[in-house]
């Protein structure tokens, strides 16, 4: 079976049983504090197990894109090293929201694998969570019992806590798990031993493919665990693996999945995939890595200095790096692959495929700009090789010449801190120049030392600690109001303590709320929270996962009373203003420079708006001011906002809104029009009654903000007026400098030439008078045997006069020596010369 069959074969197995099939969420995650990444299936569906939210379908069955390469999960370091870990995986899972359990999730998975994919039986592995005392956890009798009617006993191993109780990170949903390994050794190597013996050991080929997660508690800051309010699966199993043991080879990268992209990197290295241990791990770092890179862009994750953004460029210049140091390629590559990339995922994950160059072109600049980082390390290692007395080749030379061979840790550190070397890259440039033994031998010691400093400094600026809810009211739906009305009365469903940069605030969730919590670009409303007697200012409003969360930065007295929510209107309404310019402008910029305009970001506040997009140049003057006028002539028609909520998102679509790449949308979306032919759009922010409102728009300024990304921010409103009356300001008083010129550009003009008049006859006159100085100064030189000698202080006007005195010296003398000082706006300036004989036969220096 082809990957593509294996793929749709699992998904067609489990819509037969009724599963719902969802298409895979994004790769990266937004309101969720906890997570960057998705790392699981499961990620999606958080708030379903949780009991935040009621699942629309009770089974549901996909694949998904998971990344483990940050937090509890991360698999990095592993990654090309061996043969079955990835950065980027697809995981294929099969869930239950509190309807079936354990007795289905078992004998589906053995169904599957045993009589569809028809994996052989004795081949195949279970374990079962055997219980921990130190949490009070019970044996899963009920799992072992299931098994044990299907496999044989001695196929089924006891797990620890660590292999078999999954967790999704340091908190929220987990319980126990089975995990079905399977065993693709020769019968040779069974025979010598057991594959029971190597199951969870690490070994290459008895690995566990699946793993069926029976959903039961909630992990709380704390560490303490709580039941969920009912039982779910959430099974997932790798994709890859999967095909390694379908397609009955020794690795993953020998799947249908890996092969044509590493036979193209292997042509492009000009090398030959099976031939040498270093080349083929490199080569494996790079068809894994691309994956990672290519799908988070195309989510709408760049590379950027920091968070989710940092660990894509680290994993690009991980690619980067194997392929420079092991394959010889030193000019980019990475983009190169993906018009491949495109082409084997674009059924499965489309998006991948719609913005296959804009990608592309991402990551060619992030490429060319560490290649240039890269090449500017080196150049500090060979100074610090200068620097010690080292020559770069031949070791025994080195020997002799070392004055101070001791490199230390801090220096591998500083080349790992500055250029973003990693130390193994440092260690093979030493290697290759003959200079490893002048490396201090505790170096990795000091290295991990700095690196640890580094590691906890940044995460104590990111730090937020928070509590534990407390809970006051359980099972009440959460309510928002703000898309009608400002003003809600209120109670406190739970709360709890935040700490962020030893200050502390509260977090607080409301039955019902119009504060707008901070998501898709759109600033979180401020206002204050009334109760009785207190006024409760609330400092931001943001969202996590789908709650309302609101910062306070105190509670009230009585936490049980009914309150009043009030959100700062004027804020508010200004925001809106903006949002509603942000569609506006969308659609203008789509006009002008066409459809391949995608939004790759926004920030909504009440004084700005801020729109990145994709396209490849930069906009010219013209293009600014159709743009602009589109948009003011979509405000003067006055159009009436068109606000529909509940729509199934197939049909929102097929209306033409614009979606956005990387955006998790629900089964029923929101969609915003002004004017069914001008602006549709998905979007759940909030929104100027018609566009009249809005008043008056300017852009204020066009940049690049990443290779094909270009950025506008514009003022809409008050903000806008104030702007153009700042503009206006400024010409006035430059008419007013001038005099009140009838035309003002041509009186600039004729002081900007009157200007470069006077400047030429100055010139001619220092000249003139730097001539009159030399002769002056040659005149009254000393003659010192046979040498001219002359020191003096003259008035000059600039130190570049000075220089030229000097020059013409030299032109007319022969032998001599001067020194000149001068003082050129309050700065003293000196000029020491020699001549050339003087330097070379008399060892004069100057
Ligand atoms: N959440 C479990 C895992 O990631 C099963 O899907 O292994």
């Amino acid at each position: 079976m082809d990957s593509k069959t294996i793929r749709s074969t699992f998904i067609k197995f489990f819509e037969e049983k009724n599963h719902t099939i969802v298409p895979s969420a994004p790769l990266i995650i937004k309101n969720d504090p906890t997570l960057m990444f998705t790392n699981s299936g499961m990620n999606q569906f958080k708030d379903f197990f949780l009991g935040n939210k009621v699942a629309p379908y009770k089974r549901v069955a996909d694949t998904q894109k998971c990344l483990r390469v940050s937090g509890k999960h991360n698999d990095l370091e592993e990654v090309g090293i061996d043969t079955y870990h990835h950065t980027m995986f697809e995981m294929l899972g099969n869930w239950s929201f509190g309807n079936y359990f354990k007795k289905e999730a078992i004998s589906w998975a053995w169904e599957l694998l045993t009589e569809v994919y028809k994996l052989p039986k004795d081949r195949l592995y279970v374990s079962v969570f055997g219980g921990d005392s130190s949490e009070n956890l019970a044996f899963d009798q009920e799992a072992y019992d299931l098994w044990k009617e299907i496999i044989s006993e001695d196929r089924i191993i006891h797990g620890s806590k660590k292999d078999n109780f999954w967790e999704m990170g340091d908190t929220g949903p987990c319980g126990p798990c089975s995990e079905i390994h399977v065993d693709l050794r020769t019968q040779e190597e069974v025979d010598r031993v057991p594959g029971k013996d190597l199951v969870n050991n690490d070994h290459p080929h008895v690995i566990e493919i699946w793993n069926l997660v029976f959903m039961q508690f909630n992990r709380l800051v704390s560490g303490k665990l709580e039941n969920l309010p009912a039982q779910h699966v959430d099974t997932g199993m790798g994709f890859e693996r999967l095909c390694m043991a379908i397609q009955d080879v020794k690795s993953n990268y020998d799947t249908d999945i890996f092969q044509p992209m590493i036979q193209y990197v292997a042509s492009l290295a000009g090398a030959r995939y099976g031939e040498n241990n270093e080349t083929d791990i490199a080569i494996r770092v790079i068809v894994d890595h691309i994956r990672a890179i290519g799908f988070t862009i195309a989510d709408g994750q760049l590379p950027s200095n920091n968070k989710a953004g940092y660990v894509i460029r680290r994993i690009l210049r991980r690619a980067v790096r194997y392929g420079y140091t092991y394959l010889n390629l030193k000019e980019p590559f990475l983009y190169k692959l993906l018009p491949l990339l495109a082409r084997q995922f674009g059924d499965v994950f489309p998006e991948i495929k719609q913005q296959q160059e804009f990608v592309a072109r991402v990551v060619h600049e992030e490429e060319n700009s560490f290649l240039r980082t890269l090449d500017q390390g080196l150049k500090r290692i060979e100074n610090m090789l200068q620097d010690a007395g080292l020559v770069a080749e031949g070791e025994n030379s080195n020997e002799s010449k070392a004055r101070n061979p001791l490199f230390k840790g801090s220096q591998v550190f500083d080349l790992f801190d500055t250029y973003g070397f990693p130390k193994d890259l440092t260690l093979l440039i030493f290697k290759e120049k003959g200079v490893l033994q002048f490396l201090d031998p505790d170096w990795e010691k000091e290295f991990n030392e700095k690196l640890d400093a580094q590691k906890k400094r940044s995460r104590q600026d990111s730090n937020i600690a928070t509590g534990d809810w407390v809970i006051l009211r359980e099972d009440e739906d959460l309510d928002f109001v703000g898309y009608e009305t400002l003003e809600a009365q209120a109670n406190i469903i739970k709360y709890r303590e935040v700490e962020e940069k030893n200050k502390r605030h509260y977090q607080v969730i409301l039955n019902t709320t119009p504060f707008f919590g901070e998501s898709g670009g759109q600033v979180g409303d401020k206002g204050f929270l009334l109760v009785g007697e207190e006024k409760i200012p609330v400092i931001n409003t943001k969202k996590e996962n789908d709650m309302i969360v609101h910062l306070t930065t105190m509670l009230p007295s009585d936490v049980d009373m009914t309150l009043t929510g009030v959100v700062d209107k004027q804020k508010r309404q200004l925001t809106e203003s903006n949002h509603s310019a942000t569609h506006l402008l969308h659609a203008a910029l789509r006009q002008v420079l066409g459809t391949h305009v995608q939004q790759k970001g926004s920030l909504v506040s009440e004084s700005v708006l801020r729109f990145d997009f994709s396209h490849f140049a930069k906009m010219t003057a013209e293009e600014i001011r159709r743009v602009e006028h589109i948009v003011n002539q979509k405000i003067r028609e006055n159009i009436l906002l068109d606000e529909q909520q509940n729509v199934p998102l197939q049909e929102a679509k097929a209306l033409g809104a614009m979606a956005l790449f990387g955006e998790k949308y629900g089964e029923f979306v929101r969609v915003i029009t002004f004017d069914q032919n001008y602006s549709v759009e998905l979007c759940g922010g909030t929104h100027v009654k018609s566009t009249g409102i809005i008043g008056f728009f300017k852009i204020i300024s066009e940049s690049s903000v990443a290779a094909g990304v270009r950025r506008i921010e514009a003022v809409t409103a008050d903000v806008a007026e104030h702007y153009v009356y700042q503009n206006l300001d400024a010409l006035d008083n430059l008419k007013e400098l001038l005099k009140q010129p009838a035309d003002l550009k041509s009186a600039v003009e004729t002081l900007v030439d009157e200007r470069n008049k006077l400047q030429k006859e100055v010139e001619q006159l220092h000249l003139k008078a730097a001539g009159e100085m030399k002769n002056q100064l040659l005149a009254s030189a000393d003659d010192m045997n046979g040498v001219t000698v002359i020191i003096s202080r003259l008035a000059v006007p600039s130190a570049d006069i000075l220089k030229k005195i000097c020059f013409d010296i030299r032109q007319q003398t022969a032998s001599f020596f001067l020194v000149l000082a001068a003082e050129v706006d309050s700065k003293p300036q000196i000029a020491v010369m020699a001549s050339d004989d003087l330097v070379q036969n008399k060892g004069i220096d100057a």
